[in-house]
């Protein structure tokens, strides 16, 4: 079985957390893509705001290749940070550069304290993007991401599996 993570992050904790998930994903090999903003804190926030207005230039180059992607994967996890209670306007070009349509997916969201709503959001797309939702977290770490709950989510998704095959 073949799963594949794609994730977001400007501050790592997606990163980590996606890392951690996939560890525990044993019955899966599992596969990572990353869109990883890099730069000083102000040049990430301008390079936020350039999606927000639809300039994805930035990170044309990994949206290509995503588009690229032989889709063979049994389950696609989407990870997103919340940003202001929302997900990164990036995420909704990610979803449009996928074809999910009767995909099983998962999606997670980190954040300090808030982030329902960026799952909300996170459901409504993928799932009207054709998807099927086959698990959701939120893992709310204000000083630091939570590894523990993030191993216990893939530990679920790959028994999810096991009991179904
Ligand atoms: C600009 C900015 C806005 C944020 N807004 C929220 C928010 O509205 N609610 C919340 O719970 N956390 C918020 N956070 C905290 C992040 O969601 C949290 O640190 C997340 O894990 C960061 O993910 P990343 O390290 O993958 O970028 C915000 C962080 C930043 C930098």
């Amino acid at each position: 079985m073949k799963a594949l993570i794609i994730y977001f992050t400007s501050l790592g904790r997606s990163k980590k957390t996606s890392a951690v998930i996939g560890s525990a994903m044993t019955n899966y090999d599992v596969d990572y893509f990353p869109f990883i903003l890099t730069g000083t804190f102000g040049m990430k926030v301008s390079i936020q705001n350039q999606h927000t207005k639809g300039d994805f230039s930035t990170i044309e180059q990994e949206l290509s290749e995503l588009d690229k992607i032989k889709q063979d994967y049994d389950l696609i996890i989407f990870g997103m940070p919340t940003y202001g209670d929302y997900p990164p306007s990036a995420f909704y070009e990610i979803v449009k550069r996928v074809d999910i349509k009767e995909q099983k997916v998962a999606i997670f969201t980190t954040c300090s304290i808030t982030g329902k709503k960026t799952l909300e959001l996170m459901e409504k797309t993928v799932k009207e993007a054709g998807a099927i939702i086959i698990a959701q977290a939120r893992f709310k770490g204000f000083f630091r991401p939570k590894l523990k709950q993030a191993f216990k989510f893939g530990q679920s998704i790959n028994e999810a599996l096991a009991k179904e095959n």
